[in-house]
């Protein structure tokens, strides 16, 4: 069996080009949606990952601002650069990117900042209201699978979903999407015994564990839809993902690669959700 690839540079990009539309009709009414950004320390992946995120807002027509604080920072002057962002009215989006150093200490900060402007959704209040499935900013990794997912035309309801991971930013939140969209979850993760026994029941595998290729295709049954989380460097220094895509693709039906799968969507949602936090904030201003 050949595979299908899912495409999330081509799925983010039409997402991308939507929200370019809906920024200038903002923009059009006088209102530029904005972003900040604080990066704390050297960290060369998270250098990256923020020099992106700068590059797609200015890209989509956001304002976007960075913040880089020493890895010496401590933890109160963190806290008053997000309440000053939470005080600043031309910011609808503020994301700490993670990991934090040592010192400071991580869910302090999260709670520090205003769930109204939590466009990653970790704010304790926007995970609690996406658990009950109410309206929130939704985690963007999760988020942007379940856009490839539907925009690929994956079924999801009565489907047996399979995630490997139980992360905050990513198991947890993606196991429950796919509830509310009425898909059988079962959670794998670092203790689960007789991994392979699971990962061959499932209909659709999420595989987030951060390990070079470990998910080959014996771990997949005939015609799943396999999403790759991962981002490693394999044993040449390439870029690889959680899945070995080679063999997995004998099997899968359908199947992210690494690069150009789950990693553009991530950016594009958190996009997404900087422009919904602005349109919010306008709504909630012309009503008043
Ligand atoms: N570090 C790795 N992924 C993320 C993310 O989605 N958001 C933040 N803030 N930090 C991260």
């Amino acid at each position: 069996m050949s595979s299908k690839k899912i495409d999330g540079k081509a799925i983010g990009q039409e997402i991308r080009e939507e929200l370019k539309e809906q920024v200038a009709s903002l923009v059009k009414q006088g209102y530029q949606p904005g972003l900040a950004v604080i990066l704390v320390g050297e960290n060369p992946a998270s250098q990256t990952y923020v020099k992106n995120k700068e590059k797609s807002s200015i890209e989509a027509g956001m304002k976007s601002e960075l913040i880089k604080l020493p890895d010496t920072v401590s933890e109160e002057d963190l806290l008053k650069e997000v309440e000053k962002l939470n005080q600043d009215d031309s910011i609808d989006g503020i994301l700490v990117q993670l990991p934090l150093p040592k010192h400071i200490d991580e869910n302090k900060v999260i709670r520090a900042i205003s769930p109204e402007k939590d466009v990653d959704g970790f704010h304790p209040m926007n995970v609690g209201k996406m658990l009950i499935g109410q309206q929130t900013f939704l985690p963007c990794t999760p988020y942007g699978i379940m856009q490839l997912l539907e925009r690929s035309g994956v079924e999801i309801a009565g489907k047996h979903a399979v995630i490997i991971g139980r992360s905050n930013i990513v198991g947890k939140p993606m196991g429950q999407l796919l509830l509310q969209k009425d898909a059988t979850v079962t959670y794998c993760h670092s203790r689960t015994n007789d991994l392979k026994s699971f990962t061959k029941q499932a209909d659709i595998l999420i595989v987030a564990i951060g390990m070079a290729k470990f998910i080959t295709g014996d771990y997949i049954k005939e015609g799943a839809v396999v999403i790759d989380v991962g981002m490693n460097r394999d044993e040449n220094g390439k870029l690889c993902g959680d899945v070995d895509y080679a063999s997995a693709e004998q099997v899968a039906s359908a199947i992210t690669p690494v690069p150009g799968g789950v990693g553009p969507m991530t950016i594009t949602m958190l996009l997404k959700n900087t422009v919904e936090s602005a349109e919010n904030k306008l709504n909630s201003r012309t009503k008043n």
